[in-house]
């Protein structure tokens, strides 16, 4: 495929798009308080850090998200449409303006970089051409097409993807294959993907800025 040679040699493209996107993130769309939701969030930092830079790959990343989709994953475990016991346990009392504040606290910091170690570089690559180009064959759509080609999301559409720990995104996207986690786009396209696949693309989003 034409696209896919002239992109083979570029692990990260796009990076300037990318920080266009970011230099208009928070300020503009969010609806909370950042201030008031960093009282707010001081709970959330045993496990996401002071920042929303987790320092355990156990503890997804939520600092620099696209604005509102904090808010909508806390509102999702609320009402059990996302379904994870620890997270359900600790929004249960937070109010639809506390979501707003604290997504609005930690969109305003920078997702901390990631780096891929040599060993996990074949895997990045085979990743990377997923995350571009999509799997023709199987009606899978690139991934860059709704969430940037730098992973940094569609305000206020597509979340983030890029430099979220490996361990996450591979267990987020199975729940997604088998439909756990339920997003309609997402669980059609998770559904295609094999196992491996999951674990190449994972490879390839967790060293993107
Ligand atoms: C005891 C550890 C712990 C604490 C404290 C905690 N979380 Fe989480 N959080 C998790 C885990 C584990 C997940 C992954 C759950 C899953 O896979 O659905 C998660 C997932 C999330 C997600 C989804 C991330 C994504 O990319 O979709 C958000 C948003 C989030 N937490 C926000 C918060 C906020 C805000 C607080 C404070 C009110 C908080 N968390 C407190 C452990 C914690
Ligand atoms: C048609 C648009 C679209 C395409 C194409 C797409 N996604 Fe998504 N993706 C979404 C939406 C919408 C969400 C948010 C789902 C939600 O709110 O639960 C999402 C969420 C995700 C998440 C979860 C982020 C988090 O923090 O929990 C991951 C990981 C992800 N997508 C990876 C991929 C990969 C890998 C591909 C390519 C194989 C892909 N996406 C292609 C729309 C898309």
């Amino acid at each position: 495929m034409r696209v896919s040679s002239t992109i083979r040699l570029i692990l990260t493209v796009g990076t300037a798009w990318g920080l266009s996107l970011t230099l208009f993130h928070t300020p503009v769309f969010a609806a909370g308080d950042a201030a008031a939701g960093e009282s707010k969030a001081a709970l959330c930092a045993a496990c996401h850090g002071p920042d929303g830079n987790s320092v355990s790959a156990e503890f997804p990343k939520i600092a620099g998200q696209i604005p509102g989709y904090v808010a909508a994953q806390l509102a999702a475990y609320k009402s059990g449409a996302r379904d994870n016991a620890i997270m359900k346990g600790l929004v249960l009392t937070l109010s639809e303006q506390d979501m707003q504040d604290i997504d609005a606290f930690y969109a305003e910091f920078e997702t901390s970089k990631a780096s891929i170690s040599e060993a996990e570089v074949s895997a990045a690559k085979r990743g990377r051409e997923i995350y571009r180009v999509g799997l023709t064959q199987y009606s899978v759509p690139a991934c860059m097409a709704c969430h940037g080609p730098a992973g940094d999301g569609i305000p206020a559409r597509y979340p983030k993807v890029s430099g979220q720990f490996k361990e996450y995104l591979v267990a987020t996207l199975m729940e997604f294959k088998s439909g756990k986690r339920v997003n309609e786009e997402m669980n059609t396209i998770a559904f295609r993907l094999t196992t491996e696949q999951i674990e190449d693309l994972a490879g390839y989003m967790q060293g993107l800025d």
